[in-house]
């Protein structure tokens, strides 16, 4: 009856059975590598970025980390895809989901580039090798930086069957911007992708403050520092010195110092491209674009595409995030154009966002280097597999069954403005 009051609770009770406990609990195999266990406890890219500082150097993290100037459009590039809301349809089948997509002729695992980073082998001495050779094993393409510290050659070696990229900076020697397309076409690199935002070296202040220049000078205070890094220091000075790998033997055998300043070259300009396009019969995507005006312009010189970067915050400081101005680049390009975006991707979500507002997929630069710094080789590939099980099921939560089938009506983007790009005339 209502208001009666309750017997006392009475619970049978017996001994634990060992039989049911075990059904229970889940005991895990003890794993011997501390490597292995540091990127099992990663569960995110941002456990891979604080695994990474416990692991590398202070001056070698902050070179991978920082950005240039004060490092407002690093920040920019971050918070814009954390503004994104996701609108999804109910009701949809999911079973089956297909993360793949077509890029430039090849069907890829999902809509994900391993980006270009120069002097790999000093985050961890598995360098460019490594990235390459997880590309090739879960099928995306790798894009081989001009100032690697792996050479065209050996980065084919080390990955026969990836779909191979090269990054060219396009320098005042002819010589040598023919030696590198020339070595990229014979080893079989399908891409170039010509970058257009160094034509002079941005300013990150870590690195200054560090003491830290590529190649590498160091001061004392940087020596000692990295002496608290034995494992990293011990696989450094045993596996061969760092040098810009695909330069050391171009006509002239410039220094290295004279290789670092050759990247950068003021007189920079469209005829650049123009050379680059009448030299190269493979896919050739622009890199460094930010307006839709020179996205425009660069399309109608015949690259194939873009990608939209400013490469990751660390050349012009309080440039726009790349995520805020991708839809009016999309626009002004139109739908056949390759359009990639890159700079802040550090979740699958912003695979799912890039897409659905524009991008064929996206590059990663740091998501990949932290957990290279993390655990080498196996760093990069539990880094992909974090953005691939992220993106897979944020796709299917949103009614998604194919990448292709993401679109801008499954995204909502605040109007610019909140730290993001006020206004991109097209
Ligand atoms: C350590 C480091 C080195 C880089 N080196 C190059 C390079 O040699 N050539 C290039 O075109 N971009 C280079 N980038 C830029 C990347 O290709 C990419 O645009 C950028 O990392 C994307 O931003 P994210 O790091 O936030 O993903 C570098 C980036 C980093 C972090």
């Amino acid at each position: 009856m209502v208001g009666e009051p309750l017997e006392p609770v009475s619970t049978a009770r017996r001994l634990p059975r060992w039989s049911e406990v075990r059904e229970v609990v889940r005991f895990r195999r003890p794993r011997l590598g501390r490597t292995a266990r540091r990127l099992e406890h990663a569960l995110t890219i941002r456990d891979l970025r604080t695994a990474a500082r416990r692991t590398t150097p202070r001056a070698v993290f902050d070179y991978v980390d920082g950005a240039a100037e004060e490092e407002i459009t690093a920040a920019r590039n971050v918070a814009a895809y954390r503004r994104v809301t996701f609108l999804p349809d109910a009701l949809r089948s999911v079973a089956d989901p297909d993360p793949g997509v077509e890029l430039l002729g090849s069907r890829i695992a999902m809509p994900l580039v391993f980006a270009p980073t120069g002097y790999t082998r000093m985050m961890h001495h598995h360098g460019e090798a490594a990235v390459a050779a997880v590309a090739q094993h879960v099928g995306v393409p790798y894009a081989l930086s001009t100032v690697g510290s792996t050479s065209i050659e050996d980065v084919r070696a080390a990955a026969p069957g990836a779909d191979l990229w090269f990054q060219l900076f396009f320098t005042a020697r002819p010589d040598v911007n023919e030696d590198l397309v020339s070595r990229a076409e014979a080893a079989g690199y399908s891409t170039i992708l010509l970058t257009v935002d160094t034509v002079v070296s941005g300013m990150r202040l870590r690195d200054v403050v560090n003491g830290l220049t590529i190649p590498p000078t160091l001061t004392a205070r940087t020596v000692l520092d990295m002496s608290r890094f034995p494992a990293w220091w011990f696989n450094e000075l045993t596996t061969g010195g760092l040098a810009f790998a695909s330069l050391t033997g171009v006509p002239g055998n410039p220094t290295p110092g004279e290789v670092a300043s050759m990247m950068f070259d003021p007189g920079l300009d469209i005829t650049a491209l123009d050379w680059l396009r009448r030299r190269w019969r493979g896919k050739l995507l622009v890199k460094g674009v930010t307006t839709p005006a020179s996205a425009g312009e660069v399309v109608e010189h015949g690259a194939d595409g873009v990608v939209v970067s400013n490469h990751g915050g660390r050349q012009l400081d309080r440039s726009a995030a790349t995520l805020d101005v991708l839809p009016a680049i999309r626009a002004a390009v139109g739908p056949e154009a390759t359009v990639l975006v890159d700079g802040g991707v550090l979740h699958g979500q912003d695979v799912v966002a890039a897409r659905a507002l524009g991008a064929d997929a996206v590059m990663i630069g740091r998501a990949y280097l932290y957990g290279l710094m993390a655990g080498g080789r196996d760093g990069v590939l539990r880094a992909y597999d974090i953005l691939a099980a992220e993106y897979q099921r944020s796709m299917q939560l949103l009614g998604v069954r194919r990448s292709e089938e993401l679109s801008a009506r499954h995204v909502a983007v605040p109007p610019h403005g909140a730290g993001g790009c006020p206004h991109v005339p097209s």
